[in-house]
């Protein structure tokens, strides 16, 4: 039987790092499904991710999020966004790479800080020191995602139709 190429364009990468906005852009001109883990999770929770995290904590959250991607990484023809965390656990990335390529938004703490210093909605950069934690988990999750990826993006000051467009580059020609 031929074998069916990898077909979802999954997107890892820091909180904030834009993978929800680039993901639907690339869908839409693709012309493919999308899917945000994170929204699969608040519909399946009926609440929002940081009040689940207030009331169950990280640990269920990451449970749920394993069964979740589980299901999504059977998908095809589909954009993933992925929630910032999820290259903790190796049996995501094991999932999600089994049809998709996995592309990471690789940004730098500063700019990072730029884009979310006046969220609230992440449970985990609800710190006295936003910047702090971000480099922080930054500097912890650096080379997970980095191993996780088959290509990586530098997002620093780019705007998201140069990000999306060097995605779709990638994925029509194979090359950056
Ligand atoms: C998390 C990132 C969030 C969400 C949760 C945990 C993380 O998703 O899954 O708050 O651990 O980095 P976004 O990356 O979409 O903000």
């Amino acid at each position: 039987m031929k074998k069916m190429s990898k077909s979802n364009i999954v997107l890892i990468g820091f909180m904030g790092s834009g993978k929800s906005t680039i993901g639907k852009e690339i869908a839409k001109r693709l012309q493919y499904s999308f899917i945000d883990s994170d929204e699969v999770v608040e519909n399946k929770i009926r609440m929002s991710i940081s009040d689940y995290f207030k009331r169950y904590g990280e640990e269920n959250f990451r449970l749920l999020e394993e069964e979740i991607i589980s299901h999504i990484a059977l998908t095809t023809k589909t954009v993933i966004a992925t929630g910032g965390g999820v290259v903790k656990n190796p049996n995501n990335i094991s999932n999600l790479k089994h049809n998709g390529t996995i592309f990471y938004l690789k940004g730098s703490p500063e700019y990072i800080y730029e884009r979310l210093k006046y969220d609230t909605s992440r449970p985990l950069l609800n710190t006295k020191d936003k910047l702090a934690t971000i480099r922080s988990l930054l500097r912890e999750r650096s080379p997970l995602y980095e191993n996780a990826s088959d290509i990586i993006i530098s997002i620093d000051n780019k705007s998201i139709d140069e990000i999306v467009v060097s995605i779709l580059d990638y994925e029509r020609g194979k090359v950056i």
